[in-house]
Parts: C-alpha cells; sequence; structure tokens
C-alpha cells in the first residue's frame, strides 16, 4: 500500500524515501565499514536522539569486533556575546587511542559535528571518522571531511526514521519531507 502524507505539529510531510531505500544504503555503509575497520575494533558514538534507529540497522550489519556506545549534545544559552554553547554529555569510554566512527542522523550546517570533532580530537583517538545517514551539502558552513555519507539530500526538512519535528515523527520506518 503507497504511504500516504503524514501531520506533525502544524505541518504536514509527504512520502520522500522508503524504508527499503534507507536500508540499501545503511547496507552499503556497513560493507565499506566492515573492510575498512576491520582489524581495528571500532568504537562507535551514536549521537542521541536522531541516530537512534539508523544506529541500530547499521549495528546488525556490522559484522566486525566492535563497540557502541551514546551520548547527547546539549545546547543551552551561554552569557554575554558567546551566545549558543553546545556541550558533549555521556561519554563514559577512554576514546585515546581508539578507532572512533560518530554515527549522526544528518549533516546540516555541519555546527555539531564541527563542535563534536574538536571535542573528541582532543582526547587523541588513533582515528576519527563519521557516518551519517543523510547530508544536506547546500546547507554546510564548515570545511568538514565526513567520509561516510547514507545519502545526500536537498535542502528539505525530513522526519521519520529518527529525526524529528519538534520531538514528532521519529517513529516512522520511512523519511517524509516537509511540502
Ligand atoms: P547541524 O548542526 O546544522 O549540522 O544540524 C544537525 C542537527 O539538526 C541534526 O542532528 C538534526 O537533529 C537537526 N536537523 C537538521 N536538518 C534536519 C532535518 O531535515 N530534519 C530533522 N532534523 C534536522
Ligand atoms: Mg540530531
Amino acid at each position: 500500500m503507497p504511504l500516504s502524507t503524514i501531520s506533525l505539529h502544524d505541518k504536514e510531510f509527504s512520502p520522500y524515501l522508503s524504508a527499503n531505500e534507507l536500508s540499501t544504503a545503511i547496507r552499503l555503509l556497513a560493507q565499506r565499514l566492515n573492510e575498512e575497520y576491520a582489524n581495528r575494533q571500532p568504537l562507535f558514538v551514536a549521537v542521541l536522539n536522531g541516530s537512534f534507529m539508523f544506529a541500530a540497522d547499521l549495528l546488525k550489519e556490522i559484522t566486525i569486533p566492535c563497540e557502541i556506545t551514546f551520548i547527547r549534545v546539549a545546547s543551552y544559552e551561554g552569557t554575554g556575546s558567546t551566545g549558543h554553547i553546545q556541550q558533549v554529555l555521556g561519554l563514559r569510554e577512554e576514546v585515546k587511542e581508539r578507532h572512533v566512527v560518530l554515527l549522526e542522523d544528518i549533516v546540516d550546517t555541519g555546527n555539531t559535528m564541527q563542535l563534536l570533532l574538536e571535542q573528541f580530537n582532543k582526547q587523541e583517538p588513533a582515528s576519527l571518522e563519521v557516518a551519517t545517514l543523510f547530508m544536506k551539502p547546500e546547507c554546510l558552513l564548515h570545511d568538514l571531511h565526513i567520509r561516510y555519507v547514507g545519502l545526500s539530500i536537498p535542502n528539505d526538512f525530513i522526519v521519520g526514521y529518527g529525526l524529528d519535528y519538534d520531538g514528532l515523527g521519529r517513529n516512522y520506518p520511512d523519511v517524509y519531507k516537509a511540502v
């Protein structure tokens, strides 16, 4: 049965990428990771909340020894002129000398990933790469090298498969875009 439009808060979203298309992209990412991280026992670090479905489905396709852990990026208003400050929460694992792969749902402006890469690099990992399910290349404001990209998409606002619009929409297995 074809998927229909969904409403979340005040907006309508139409079907954009099917669960099948997502799983094909994720399988391809997993194949590359299985080859490139064989014998390196990577530490996957999933950025909550958005990456929970992606991380779960990706890890089911990883066939090499690996670990996974979860972090959050908290935003709060800083004092004075600094404005928006972001902080990494929840990392307990030792990152030094580990092969770290950050798992993100989507890289949009790249602000979040820029901060995460800075924070992780300070801890001297053996290597540090990013695997993101979605990327909006037109929106990128930083010179970031994202090695593993599932799907590059135009500048549309999407929901589903972990991604939300103001808290809603994370539960859908398919991805929808704002109409
Ligand atoms: P960035 O810091 O601008 O790269 O944005 C990253 C975060 O913004 C992502 O982790 C998402 O939480 C959110 N985001 C960016 N684009 C979208 C979208 O199209 N749908 C839902 N969330 C998005
Ligand atoms: Mg997110």
